[in-house]
């Protein structure tokens, strides 16, 4: 069992935050999720109103951290996500750093059926890339080759070890994936998670809600 540290969110500055956040490797999969106290992934269909201001501050701290922000077609339609933008405080921390102004933004989609004129692609301040399957439809996967860089990899499903490996030799090693619950399950499966950073709001919605993971179930815990 590992020495574990308790902090106060309130307590710490926007640096010490950064640096409880920083990953212990440089090849490391970080997922973030909120859910309710008793295990729901959404209400009314989306993980906001499960938020508050304390997941929110650590979700952006997550965000400029990374080099690359990954999330499933479900949550990117759902939660309309636009393009991977940081406000001027985060920017300014990241190129204090070296680091390129934004993260990249991946979208997984196993069927690459995803809107190639959407505003994530067409006003991304950095190329997005796509993951899909090797065998999705030709046609979505040329469409998409126009905005987006295209890793396609694995058969009927996303094989997302190889996907991470295409991902890390592009130099995007800190990979923060924000879901959903599909796409963590596929990675709790394939065994390829470091760390789960979860929020748990003083809700109960009941039954109904997905989990934070879904899908395929994992060969052990
Ligand atoms: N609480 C939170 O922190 C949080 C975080 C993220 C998302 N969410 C919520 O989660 C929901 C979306 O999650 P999601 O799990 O539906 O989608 P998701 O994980 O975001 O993305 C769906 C992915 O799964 C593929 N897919 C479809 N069926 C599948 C299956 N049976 N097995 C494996 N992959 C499959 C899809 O490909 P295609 O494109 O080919 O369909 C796509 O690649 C939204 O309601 C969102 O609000 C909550």
């Amino acid at each position: 069992m590992p020495d574990v540290q308790y902090l106060r969110l309130d307590e710490l500055s926007e640096a010490e935050l950064h640096e409880a956040y920083e990953p212990p490797e440089e090849d490391w999969l970080r997922v973030n999720f909120v859910s309710s106290a008793d295990g729901a992934a959404t209400l009314e269909g989306l993980s906001g109103p499960l938020s508050g201001k304390a997941d929110k501050r650590v979700f952006k701290v997550l965000r400029a951290s990374c080099d690359v922000l990954l999330a499933g077609s479900g949550t990117v339609l759902a939660e309309g996500y636009g393009p991977l933008v940081l406000d001027p405080e985060r920017e300014a921390w990241r190129t204090e750093r070296g680091l390129p102004r934004v993260p990249v933004m991946a979208v997984a989609s196993r069927s690459a059926r995803l809107d190639p004129e959407a505003a994530l692609f067409t006003h991304a301040p950095r190329r997005p890339v796509v993951v899909c399957a090797a065998d999705a439809a030709v046609g979505h996967m040329a469409a998409l080759r126009e905005v987006a860089d295209v890793v396609a990899v694995g058969h009927g499903e996303i094989d997302y070890e190889a996907a991470l490996g295409v991902l890390r030799e592009r130099g995007l090693r800190r990979v923060l994936c924000e879901g959903g619950p599909r796409v963590f399950g596929e990675l709790i499966a394939a065994d390829l998670v470091d760390e789960l950073c979860l929020t748990v709001s003083p809700l109960l919605v009941g039954a109904g809600p997905i989990r934070v993971a879904e899908g395929r179930a994992a060969a052990s815990a």
